[in-house]
Protein backbone atom coordinates (compact mmCIF):
# COMPACT_ATOMS: atom_id res chain seq x y z
CA UNK A 1 0.00 0.00 0.00
CA UNK A 2 1.35 2.81 -1.40
CA UNK A 3 -1.50 5.81 -1.97
CA UNK A 4 -2.12 8.17 -0.34
CA UNK A 5 -5.12 6.96 1.22
CA UNK A 6 -2.56 3.91 2.24
CA UNK A 7 -0.21 6.19 3.87
CA UNK A 8 -3.18 7.75 6.28
CA UNK A 9 -4.67 4.79 7.32
CA UNK A 10 -1.13 4.03 8.58
CA UNK A 11 -0.93 7.32 10.48
CA UNK A 12 -4.11 6.89 11.94
CA UNK A 13 -3.23 3.46 13.18
CA UNK A 14 0.43 4.94 14.48
CA UNK A 15 -2.04 7.92 16.45
CA UNK A 16 -3.93 5.26 18.44
CA UNK A 17 -0.85 3.29 19.18
CA UNK A 18 1.11 6.29 20.72
CA UNK A 19 -2.03 6.40 22.90
CA UNK A 20 -1.33 2.86 24.13
CA UNK A 21 1.73 3.45 24.15
CA UNK A 22 2.35 6.10 26.27
CA UNK A 23 1.34 3.65 29.42
CA UNK A 24 3.84 1.24 29.05
CA UNK A 25 7.53 1.26 30.40
CA UNK A 26 9.98 2.89 28.18
CA UNK A 27 11.39 -0.51 26.76
CA UNK A 28 8.31 -1.47 25.32
CA UNK A 29 7.27 2.30 24.10
CA UNK A 30 6.33 3.65 20.96
CA UNK A 31 10.04 4.18 19.57
CA UNK A 32 10.31 0.60 20.26
CA UNK A 33 7.72 -0.45 18.17
CA UNK A 34 8.14 2.24 15.41
CA UNK A 35 12.11 0.39 15.26
CA UNK A 36 10.61 -2.96 15.08
CA UNK A 37 8.52 -1.60 11.91
CA UNK A 38 11.78 -0.66 10.33
CA UNK A 39 13.58 -3.95 11.15
CA UNK A 40 10.18 -5.66 10.06
CA UNK A 41 9.91 -3.48 7.05
CA UNK A 42 13.72 -4.39 6.11
CA UNK A 43 13.17 -8.00 6.67
CA UNK A 44 9.97 -8.25 4.94
CA UNK A 45 11.68 -6.25 1.66
CA UNK A 46 14.40 -8.88 2.02
CA UNK A 47 12.22 -12.38 2.35
CA UNK A 48 9.19 -10.87 -0.34
CA UNK A 49 6.62 -10.87 2.44
CA UNK A 50 3.74 -8.62 2.81
CA UNK A 51 5.14 -4.88 4.11
CA UNK A 52 1.81 -3.82 5.01
CA UNK A 53 0.91 -6.39 7.14
CA UNK A 54 4.48 -6.70 9.04
CA UNK A 55 4.05 -2.46 9.46
CA UNK A 56 0.99 -3.03 11.15
CA UNK A 57 1.78 -5.90 13.03
CA UNK A 58 4.52 -4.38 14.32
CA UNK A 59 3.14 -0.85 15.41
CA UNK A 60 0.34 -2.92 17.18
CA UNK A 61 2.36 -6.07 18.71
CA UNK A 62 2.92 -4.52 22.59
CA UNK A 63 0.10 -2.18 22.81
CA UNK A 64 -1.40 -4.56 25.43
CA UNK A 65 1.04 -5.12 27.60
CA UNK A 66 0.76 -4.31 31.17
CA UNK A 67 -2.84 -4.35 32.03
CA UNK A 68 -3.48 -7.18 29.85
CA UNK A 69 -6.79 -8.26 29.83
CA UNK A 70 -6.39 -11.78 28.39
CA UNK A 71 -3.59 -14.58 29.36
CA UNK A 72 -0.64 -12.71 27.86
CA UNK A 73 0.48 -9.49 26.37
CA UNK A 74 0.36 -11.15 22.90
CA UNK A 75 -2.87 -12.34 22.89
CA UNK A 76 -4.29 -8.98 24.32
CA UNK A 77 -2.40 -7.03 21.49
CA UNK A 78 -3.82 -9.11 18.88
CA UNK A 79 -7.07 -8.80 20.17
CA UNK A 80 -6.90 -5.22 20.65
CA UNK A 81 -5.16 -4.70 16.86
CA UNK A 82 -8.04 -6.43 14.94
CA UNK A 83 -10.52 -3.82 16.86
CA UNK A 84 -8.27 -0.81 16.20
CA UNK A 85 -7.33 -2.24 12.29
CA UNK A 86 -11.70 -2.70 11.71
CA UNK A 87 -11.89 0.65 13.03
CA UNK A 88 -9.42 2.23 10.62
CA UNK A 89 -10.85 0.21 7.75
CA UNK A 90 -8.40 -2.58 6.76
CA UNK A 91 -9.73 -5.74 4.81
CA UNK A 92 -10.18 -8.36 7.09
CA UNK A 93 -7.67 -10.39 5.39
CA UNK A 94 -4.94 -8.33 6.26
CA UNK A 95 -6.61 -8.18 9.58
CA UNK A 96 -6.04 -12.20 10.09
CA UNK A 97 -2.70 -11.84 9.19
CA UNK A 98 -1.72 -9.07 11.24
CA UNK A 99 -3.82 -10.82 14.23
CA UNK A 100 -1.87 -14.06 13.53
CA UNK A 101 1.62 -12.11 13.63
CA UNK A 102 0.91 -10.53 16.68
CA UNK A 103 0.14 -13.54 18.68
CA UNK A 104 2.92 -15.59 18.40
CA UNK A 105 6.06 -12.63 18.31
CA UNK A 106 6.46 -13.95 22.23
CA UNK A 107 6.55 -17.48 23.10
CA UNK A 108 4.84 -17.31 26.40
CA UNK A 109 1.27 -17.35 24.36
CA UNK A 110 2.46 -20.60 23.09
CA UNK A 111 1.62 -19.86 19.50
CA UNK A 112 4.61 -20.97 17.02
CA UNK A 113 4.63 -18.30 13.90
CA UNK A 114 3.68 -19.85 11.04
CA UNK A 115 2.96 -17.27 8.11
CA UNK A 116 6.43 -15.61 6.46
CA UNK A 117 5.17 -12.14 8.34
CA UNK A 118 4.39 -13.73 11.46
CA UNK A 119 8.03 -14.99 11.27
CA UNK A 120 9.37 -11.88 10.44
CA UNK A 121 7.43 -9.84 13.29
CA UNK A 122 8.94 -12.39 15.70
CA UNK A 123 12.44 -11.48 14.22
CA UNK A 124 12.58 -7.82 13.98
CA UNK A 125 11.19 -7.69 18.08
CA UNK A 126 14.36 -9.91 18.62
CA UNK A 127 16.79 -7.56 16.92
CA UNK A 128 15.64 -5.01 18.84
CA UNK A 129 16.98 -6.49 22.01
CA UNK A 130 20.62 -6.49 20.58
CA UNK A 131 23.24 -3.99 20.05
CA UNK A 132 23.50 -0.50 21.89
CA UNK A 133 19.95 -0.24 21.49
CA UNK A 134 19.45 -3.63 23.01
CA UNK A 135 21.70 -2.95 25.87
CA UNK A 136 19.65 0.57 26.53
CA UNK A 137 16.46 -1.45 26.50
CA UNK A 138 17.71 -3.68 28.71
CA UNK A 139 18.88 -1.43 31.37
CA UNK A 140 15.68 0.73 31.09
CA UNK A 141 13.33 -2.79 31.50
CA UNK A 142 15.98 -3.46 34.44
CA UNK A 143 15.23 -0.04 35.98
CA UNK A 144 11.43 -0.91 36.12
CA UNK A 145 12.01 -4.08 37.63
CA UNK A 146 14.53 -3.14 40.01
CA UNK A 147 17.33 -5.69 38.44
CA UNK A 148 20.91 -4.83 39.91
CA UNK A 149 23.50 -5.27 36.97
CA UNK A 150 25.20 -8.57 37.52
CA UNK A 151 24.27 -11.61 40.25
CA UNK A 152 21.08 -13.35 40.19
CA UNK A 153 17.73 -11.90 39.03
CA UNK A 154 19.78 -9.11 37.12
CA UNK A 155 20.26 -7.57 33.81
CA UNK A 156 23.06 -10.06 32.90
CA UNK A 157 21.58 -12.79 34.13
CA UNK A 158 18.44 -11.63 31.83
CA UNK A 159 20.60 -11.50 28.73
CA UNK A 160 22.41 -14.62 29.89
CA UNK A 161 18.86 -16.59 29.92
CA UNK A 162 16.51 -15.32 26.86
CA UNK A 163 19.06 -12.58 24.88
CA UNK A 164 21.78 -14.73 24.38
CA UNK A 165 19.50 -17.36 22.75
CA UNK A 166 17.34 -15.80 20.26
CA UNK A 167 19.79 -16.90 17.60
CA UNK A 168 18.98 -20.08 17.73
CA UNK A 169 14.93 -18.89 17.08
CA UNK A 170 15.47 -16.47 14.87
CA UNK A 171 13.46 -17.64 11.35
CA UNK A 172 14.98 -15.36 8.91
CA UNK A 173 18.09 -15.91 7.36
CA UNK A 174 18.23 -11.99 7.24
CA UNK A 175 17.74 -11.52 10.58
CA UNK A 176 20.50 -13.86 11.37
CA UNK A 177 22.78 -11.76 9.30
CA UNK A 178 21.73 -8.99 10.76
CA UNK A 179 22.11 -10.11 14.55
CA UNK A 180 25.47 -11.05 14.49
CA UNK A 181 27.47 -8.02 14.70
CA UNK A 182 25.33 -6.13 16.79
CA UNK A 183 24.88 -9.58 19.61
CA UNK A 184 29.09 -9.96 19.08
CA UNK A 185 28.45 -5.67 20.46
CA UNK A 186 27.14 -7.15 23.45
CA UNK A 187 29.17 -9.96 24.08
CA UNK A 188 32.01 -7.49 24.52
CA UNK A 189 29.99 -5.49 26.75
CA UNK A 190 29.67 -7.85 29.05
CA UNK A 191 33.15 -9.04 28.94
CA UNK A 192 34.31 -5.17 29.54
CA UNK A 193 31.83 -4.75 32.13
CA UNK A 194 33.21 -7.87 34.14
CA UNK A 195 37.17 -5.93 33.74
CA UNK A 196 36.11 -3.11 35.28
CA UNK A 197 34.25 -4.93 38.39
CA UNK A 198 36.80 -7.09 39.16
FE1 LIG B 1 5.97 -8.29 23.12
FE1 LIG C 1 8.22 -5.97 21.39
Amino acid sequence: MVSETAQDHLQQVVHIARGFYARKDRAHDLEHALRVREWGIKLAMAEGADVTVVELAALLHDIGRSGAVEKTHAESSAGLAVNILRKAGYSEEIIIKVKKAIIAHSREAGYEPETLEAKILYDADKLDFVGAIGLGRLFTLGGVKGWPLIGENSCESFYQEKIRGYHEHLFTKSALTLFKPLFHYMEEFWQELHTETI
